[in-house]
């Protein structure tokens, strides 16, 4: 494979300035784990589709998709944070690995092939590493759009009679120009109530379950809430979601339509259903991991013994623009899934050069068996100039 070009799903893509995407992250792109039957994602996937039983399920859309689709196409601002560098993966600079489902939004809204649709996908960020982060994970969008001139019938009937904590709208989080008060109103009790319904069903287990609404704030919805559970005695933050800002209806030639969507994330909810205590296990292909699902039931995941961890530190004159996520990126290229967690332990400033030190704590861990003293150390080795060469920083 020539030095410039990426292969994504078969497909060669010549690499610019902007290109970051790795190799290691490129090769996940073929794992499909929502689509893997029996895998904890996958289970969780068709509790949730059996919940909201019609609507369409949509499951296999390209990950590559343009910066118009992941980001314009939604209304981000041109310096929205979301997309930098250091939080995207650029496959070129006018195409992204999908940081969310919602960059899918427009182009199935314009096939109006549905009303209502789940649309669950992996998707793509850098990000610091430990047990809760991996670079690629899996979201369920949910999407509902109403007849504008027949709402009170298509949204009313449901809604009628629910209360639901905390549905006073406030000048932060707004009804958009464009919508009445009723009808988003409408639109959001519908959306509120269809979600509380499907959580109290995922879990079903957990008598009184708490929930409760956060405002919220996406370009893409007004008024935006995320939503909350009590579990275990700790608040879990399980999806965002709001009514559809009408002008990405409009452009998506549903202008006589209103909607709301919501994106959740699957391993977030997984880990807590299934007992899974280390993101990196849903990639396991360990028999002693996937045999224990077999089941296709939301079971407890049993966990065979943890193997020993080690801890190495690294530190370093940084360059300027230095930012930890390319670090975390050089990690997960040389240590691979070894890598559980990785800490800043130290920063400091030089008081006469101004130079800034930094520190880093690697533990590594395999999940499937005990590594040898070398082993690791050649991994570190290799990390220590990979880390030079790359980030041009100064080692201590
Ligand atoms: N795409 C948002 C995210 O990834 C979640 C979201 C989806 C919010 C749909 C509102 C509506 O954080």
């Amino acid at each position: 494979l020539a030095n410039s070009d990426s292969e994504i799903l078969g497909k060669r893509y010549p690499r610019d300035s902007k290109t970051n995407v790795t190799e290691n992250i490129t090769s996940k792109t073929s794992r499909r784990l929502h689509l893997q039957l029996n895998h904890p994602i996958n289970i969780l996937k068709r509790r949730i589709e059996a919940h909201f039983s019609n609507y369409k399920v949509v499951d296999s859309l390209n990950p590559v998709v343009s910066t118009q689709q992941n980001f314009d196409s939604l209304l981000f601002t041109d310096d929205h944070p979301g997309r930098a560098v250091t939080d995207t993966y650029y496959v070129d600079s006018n195409t992204v690995l999908r940081t969310h489902t919602s960059a899918h939004q427009s182009e199935v809204l314009k096939t109006r092939a549905a009303d209502a649709y789940l649309l669950t996908a992996d998707v793509y960020r850098r990000d610091e590493i430990d047990v809760s982060h991996y670079p690629v994970f899996h979201q369920m969008e949910g999407l509902r759009t109403f007849d504008r001139k027949n709402l009170e019938a298509e949204a009313a009937v449901h809604v009628t009679g629910t209360s639901i904590e905390g549905a006073v709208l406030s000048a932060t989080n707004p009804v958009q120009s464009a919508h009445t008060p009723r009808e988003a109103e409408l639109v959001d009790l519908h959306l509120r109530h269809s979600l509380e319904g499907m959580v109290r069903d995922l879990f079903r287990e957990e008598k009184e379950l708490q929930i409760r609404w956060i405002e919220a704030y996406f370009p893409f919805t007004s008024p935006s809430w995320e939503m909350e559970v009590l579990y275990r005695g700790s608040w879990l933050e399980l999806l965002g979601c709001g009514v559809i800002q009408q002008k990405i209806m409009d452009e998506a030639n549903n202008a006589d339509r209103v909607g709301w969507a919501f994106g959740l994330g699957l391993e977030r909810i997984a880990m807590v259903m299934f007992d899974i205590p280390d993101i990196r296990l849903f990639w396991s292909t360990d028999k002693r991991f996937i045999s224990q699902f077999a089941s296709g039931e939301i079971v407890k995941f049993q966990p065979f013994s943890k193997y020993p961890a080690c801890y190495k530190d690294i530190s370093f004159w940084c360059g300027e623009g230095f930012h930890d996520n390319d670090f975390a990126e050089i990690v997960r290229d040389v240590a691979g899934d070894m890598a559980e967690d990785v800490k800043l332990i130290d920063k400091f400033v030089h008081p006469k050069t101004k130079r800034v030190s930094r520190c880093f704590r690697i533990n590594y861990r395999s999940m499937e068996r005990t590594c040898t003293n070398e082993e690791i150390d050649k991994i570190q080795d290799e990390l220590r100039s990979v880390t030079e060469s790359r980030l041009g920083v100064e080692l201590r």
